[in-house]
């Protein structure tokens, strides 16, 4: 039996403990390029303890942002400040790794502090966005995109592999793709967003083709020994919702090269109903892992290290990916550490913090953790 604090191996890549930083966009990047903000704010996670720290999801193109200040990976400059975050993340003894992204029809938009709604055609921060259908995403929050033409698929796939190439030359040694969350590939894959008639739409061989040809090409590039993984929104909570179609598309794409499926939502569908709830997507990893056979990572609303501990030793998940429980507290996994009696709780925190915490706690919760 699995435990949260026990490592874990995938490829040639060994993590500390089952615990994942999931990706967070910061939107304050100033033209794709990070800055102190984002050092300070990888280096914090990784020094809280988690064992692998995901980057948030960088651009592959300027027009694949989400917003104009999200960060990018597009240029040599940006590798460039990349590589300084993998180094801050490494010195704090956490894998470092990249989600790298295509926003697709959800592009153009306001920071969320700042609207969370698209940018106005007319206004000079506009940029033209395409998606698989002239259908603009839910909400009226959103511009219609431009339905691509087959040059542009060919192009963002090329894209993606650029970007996949300037991550390996950062040093990052995990790769995650952003195919969930109502992005570009997601919208490929969803019935609701995806009304082409061409080899890319309609049947479920059409609307998986974009996302196995990107793995295919990116998995040339991406070392054959580091992981990679893909964030699939496998579940809408919507009609049309089809588990079996789901399993058969993560084995597709764990054939295509994928290690590793980190378990998330469609966000396509206008009537969905999201049951929010601790732990809400465990039970889908579990479906996911056992039923094609492939590693997973959960999210969305886990906070308690029980509830985490749950997860990895009763199967639901290889791995638990954190999003606001560590923006709340970085030092997350050195608290859970000790709620769950890990001996020696403070060694999951590097050296110079660890030996001081572990040195001046009072000798009698010092004997009750090594009793327990
Ligand atoms: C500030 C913020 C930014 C996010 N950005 C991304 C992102 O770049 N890529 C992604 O896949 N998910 C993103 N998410 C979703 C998180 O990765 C995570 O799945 C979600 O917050 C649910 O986990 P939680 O309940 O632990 O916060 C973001 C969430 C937050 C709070």
């Amino acid at each position: 039996m699995a435990a949260l604090f026990d490592p874990y191996t995938l490829k040639d890549v060994t993590l500390r403990n089952r615990i994942v930083v999931s990706p967070m966009c910061q939107y304050s990047a100033e033209d794709g390029r990070i800055n102190d903000w984002h050092f300070a704010h990888l280096a914090g996670l990784a020094r809280g303890g988690a064992a692998l720290v995901i980057a948030e999801a960088a651009a592959v193109s300027p027009e694949g942002r989400i917003t104009p200040a999200d960060a990018g990976i597009w240029t040599d400059d940006q590798r460039d400040l990349w590589a300084k975050a993998v180094k801050l993340v490494e010195a704090a003894g956490a894998v470092p790794g990249i989600q790298i992204a295509h926003a697709g029809r959800k592009a153009n938009a306001n920071r969320p502090w700042e609207g969370d709604d698209h940018i106005a055609e007319d206004d000079p921060r506009a940029w033209e966005i395409i998606a698989p259908s002239a259908l603009a995403q839910g909400g009226g929050l959103w511009r219609t995109p431009r339905e691509m033409t087959l040059a542009d698929i060919a192009r963002v796939q090329a894209d993606f592999v650029a970007a996949a190439v300037r991550a390996r030359d950062a040093g990052f040694r995990w790769l995650e793709l952003h195919f969930a969350h109502g992005y570009l590939a997601q919208s490929f894959f969803s019935k609701h967003a995806n009304q082409r008639t061409d080899a890319y739409g309609g049947s479920f061989e059409n609307r998986i083709r974009f996302a196995l040809e990107t793995v295919r090409a990116v998995r040339e590039v991406w070392p054959a020994g580091l992981p990679l993984s893909a964030r699939l929104g496998l579940i809408e909570f919507a009609d049309g919702d089809d588990l079996a179609e789901s399993v058969e598309y993560v084995r597709r794409l764990k054939a295509a090269g994928i290690d590793l499926v980190d378990v998330s939502m469609g966000f396509t569908a206008n009537d969905a109903q999201i049951p929010w709830g601790p732990a809400m997507l465990a039970p889908l990893s579990a479906e996911i892992r056992n039923q094609a056979e492939v590693p997973t990572m959960t999210s969305w609303y886990i906070a308690e290290p029980a509830q985490a501990q749950a997860i990895v030793a009763s199967g639901q998940a290889d791995l638990v990916a954190l999003g606001r429980a560590l923006l709340e507290d970085p030092h997350w996994p050195y608290r859970a550490a000790r709620e769950l009696g890990v001996e020696n709780a403070a060694w999951t925190l590097p050296a110079p913090y660890a030996h001081w915490l572990e040195r001046y706690r009072p000798a009698s919760e010092r004997q009750l953790t090594q009793a327990a």
